[in-house]
C-alpha cells in the first residue's frame, strides 16, 4: 500500500476507534499516589486501573476507560466490582455541565409493599433488584464514549479467562465470603481455590464462565444480558431460586440519564448524584457546615467533629423522611436550598447534641428487633468520571448465575421492608422507600465532583475541576465524600491527607456517633470531649469507613494526582 494510502486508513481507523492511536506497548505506571497530566484512573484494584490507564493510553477517553475498569472490576473485584447490580456514574463532558448516568436497579413487577414484611435474610434469589450496569455502561458509552464497545469488553474477557493476580485484599475478601458461603454452592465453585485451601496473594484466579459471559456481551452488546442469552440464564436461575425476577422484568429495565444534583461550597460548584442517590445529602449538609466557621475552631476541634456531626444528624433525619425513586414520590425543593440549611443550622446548640429523636417526633419509632466500589477518572482533555457501583453488601445476594459465573444483588434490601417501622437501630420505615414494582430503591451512593467558582459559572458550565471522588460504605458514604470535600475546601488539607485522615459518622438513627480508629489513636482527647457534648461515641465494624479512590486536580499546574485510598490497598495508574 503507498505510504500516502496507509497512513489515510490508519487515520481513519484510529479515529473510529479501530485501531489505537498509540498502538506502542504502554508503560503503564502505577501507585498510592501519583501525578500525570495525561490522564488518570484510580480504582481500588491494580489491574482494573491499568485497564483503564491502557485505554485511556489508546486514544480513549474518560468514559471509554470508565466502562473499561467497570467490566474489569467485575473480574477483579467480585465483592463490588459487577454485571450483576446497579449504580451511578457522574460524567463531566470536555464541554457543558455534568451529566448523570442513573443505572440504579428496580423492584421486579412482581414485588409489593409487603412482598419482604416476614422476610429474614437479604442473602437470597428473592432480594435480587433488576441489575442496571451493563445497560447504563452502555447508556455512557453510547453518549459520550469514543473506542467501541468490543475494546473496552475484552480486556476483562482477556483477565477473567487467562487469570489475574491476587491481591493481599481481594484474597482476604474472597476468603472470608467463602468462609461463610456453606449454602451458595455455585459461588463455591466459581470462586473457590481450584487446588483447595484459601487463597494467598499472589495466586492466579482464572474466572472462565465469566469470561464466556463477557464474551458474550462483547461480541453481542448489551441486549444480550436484557433480552439475550444471559437474560435466559438470569431467569432461569430465578426460577430455580424462587426469585421474582422474570422475563419482562430484564426486558423493561432502562439506565437513566439524569440532572446531577448542585450545590456550591464557599462559591465552589458541587455536583453529586441526584435521588435516588445520596447526593442531595451531601449539598443539605455542605449548606449547613457553610454556616459556621469551622475554620476557626480546627480539623480536630470537638467544636468541627460536633457540627460534623449535627449536621449529619439533620441530613440523614431528613433523607429518612423524603428521600426515595423520584419518579415515585416527590422530593421536597428545599431540602438542597441555602434558606433551609441556615434554619436547620440555628437548631444545632453548640454545647450539647440533639437527641436524633427529636427530630423527627411524626416518625413513630418501633422497639428493636455493607459492599460497593468507587472509581475516578480523567482524560487528557478534562473529561471526567466518577463512578460508584455495588451489589449492595459483599458479594451481593451470594447468588451466582449457574454456568455464567456473574454474582446477583441484593439492592432489594435498600428499600423499606416493613412499612412503619423505624427504630433507634437504624431500621427505617417510612413511607417514601416502601418497595414498589419497577421502583428504584433509595441508595446512598453519591460519586461526586468540585469545581473552583467558576470563571465559566454561567451557561452551566463550573469553573475548573478541582475534585473526582466517592466511596463504598452504605449509609457511611455520603459523610465519607462529606469529610473528603470538608478537608480540601474548609481546612485545605492537601488531597492525599484529605482521604487519609480519619472520618466520622453519623446517621440519625443509631444515634451515635462513630469515629475511625485513626481518631482515637490521633487525638484521643476528642473522643472525650464529644462525650462531655453528649454524642455516644462508637467505631466502626473493621475500624475503617469507606474507600474513597479520588483525583486532585492543582489548579496551578492543571496536574492530575491519583489519590487511591489506602483503607484497602487501591492503585492509581498512568503511564
Ligand atoms: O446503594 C446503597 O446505598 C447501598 N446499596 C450501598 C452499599 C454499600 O456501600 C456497601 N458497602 N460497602
Amino acid at each position: 500500500m503507498p505510504l500516502r494510502l496507509s497512513l489515510v486508513v490508519l487515520v481513519v481507523l484510529s479515529i473510529r476507534g479501530a485501531v489505537p492511536a498509540q498502538a506502542a506497548e504502554p508503560k503503564i505506571r502505577t501507585g498510592s499516589t501519583l501525578v500525570a497530566k495525561q490522564g488518570m484512573v484510580v480504582t481500588v484494584s491494580e489491574p482494573a486501573s491499568r485497564v483503564g490507564a491502557e485505554i485511556l493510553h489508546q486514544g480513549g477517553n474518560a468514559v471509554d476507560a470508565a466502562v473499561a475498569s467497570a467490566f474489569a472490576l467485575a473480574v477483579t473485584w467480585p465483592e463490588a466490582g459487577n454485571i450483576g447490580g446497579g449504580g451511578f456514574m457522574l460524567v463531566k463532558p470536555v464541554e457543558g455541565p455534568p451529566v448523570l448516568v442513573d443505572y440504579r436497579e428496580v423492584a421486579p413487577l412482581a414485588a409489593g409493599r409487603d412482598t419482604f414484611v416476614s422476610d429474614t435474610t437479604a442473602l437470597s434469589h428473592r432480594a435480587v433488584g433488576v441489575p442496571g450496569t451493563v445497560r447504563g455502561l452502555a447508556l455512557a458509552h453510547e453518549k459520550f464514549g469514543k473506542l467501541p464497545w468490543k475494546a473496552l469488553v475484552q480486556p476483562s474477557v482477556k483477565l477473567a479467562k487467562d487469570g489475574f493476580p491476587v491481591s493481599v485484599a481481594l484474597a482476604k475478601s474472597i476468603n472470608r465470603v467463602l468462609g461463610t458461603s456453606k449454602n451458595f454452592e455455585e459461588l463455591r465453585r466459581v470462586y473457590g481455590k481450584p487446588s483447595g485451601g484459601v487463597w494467598q496473594a499472589g495466586d492466579t484466579m482464572k474466572l472462565p464462565d465469566l469470561a464466556a459471559t463477557l464474551e458474550i456481551l462483547a461480541e453481542q452488546g448489551p441486549d444480550a444480558f436484557y433480552t439475550g442469552p444471559i437474560a435466559k440464564a438470569l431467569v432461569a436461575e430465578m426460577r430455580e431460586g424462587k426469585g421474582l425476577i422474570v422475563a419482562e422484568d430484564l426486558a423493561n429495565y432502562s439506565a437513566k440519564l439524569r440532572e446531577p444534583q448542585h450545590g456550591t461550597f464557599r462559591g465552589h460548584h458541587i455536583y453529586s448524584s441526584s435521588p435516588p442517590a445520596g447526593g442531595i445529602v451531601l449539598i443539605e449538609m455542605l449548606n449547613i457546615l457553610e454556616q459556621f466557621d469551622l475554620k476557626k475552631y480546627g480539623r480536630w476541634s470537638p467544636e468541627t467533629l460536633h457540627v460534623m456531626a449535627e449536621a449529619s444528624r439533620r441530613a440523614y433525619c431528613d433523607r429518612a423522611r423524603y428521600l426515595a425513586d423520584p419518579q415515585f414520590v416527590t422530593i421536597p425543593e428545599r431540602l438542597a436550598t441555602k434558606e433551609y440549611a441556615q434554619e436547620l443550622a440555628k437548631t444545632i446548640d453548640l454545647k450539647q447534641a440533639t437527641r436524633s429523636a427529636s427530630l423527627a417526633p411524626e416518625i413513630p419509632l418501633g422497639p428493636e428487633g455493607a459492599s460497593t466500589t468507587h472509581f475516578s477518572v480523567i482524560d487528557k482533555d478534562g473529561m471526567a468520571v466518577a463512578n460508584t457501583y455495588t451489589l449492595e453488601e459483599s458479594f451481593g445476594s451470594r447468588v451466582v448465575v449457574r454456568g455464567s459465573g456473574f454474582i446477583l444483588n441484593n439492592e432489594m434490601g435498600d428499600f423499606n421492608w416493613q412499612p412503619g417501622k423505624t427504630t433507634r437501630g437504624g431500621q427505617i420505615g417510612t413511607e417514601p422507600n416502601i418497595v414498589a414494582p419497577g421502583k428504584r430503591m433509595l441508595s446512598s451512593q453519591t460519586p461526586t465532583m468540585v469545581f473552583a467558582p467558576g470563571e465559566n459559572g454561567k451557561n452551566g458550565e463550573p469553573g475548573r475541576i478541582l475534585l473526582i471522588t466517592g466511596s463504598p460504605g452504605g449509609r457511611t458514604i455520603i459523610n465519607t465524600v462529606t469529610c473528603v470535600v470538608m478537608n480540601v475546601l474548609e481546612f485545605d488539607l492537601p488531597a492525599r491527607a484529605a482521604v487519609d485522615a480519619p472520618r466520622q459518622h453519623q446517621q440519625w438513627f443509631p444515634d451515635s456517633l462513630t469515629l475511625e480508629s485513626g481518631l482515637h489513636r490521633d487525638h484521643p482527647e476528642l473522643a472525650k470531649a464529644l462525650q462531655g457534648l453528649g454524642h455516644r461515641v462508637t467505631s466502626p465494624t473493621n475500624n475503617t469507613q469507606g474507600d474513597a479512590h479520588t483525583i486532585w486536580i492543582n489548579p496551578k499546574t492543571g496536574e492530575y494526582h491519583g489519590i487511591a485510598d489506602q483503607r484497602r490497598e487501591g492503585v492509581a495508574a498512568s503511564w
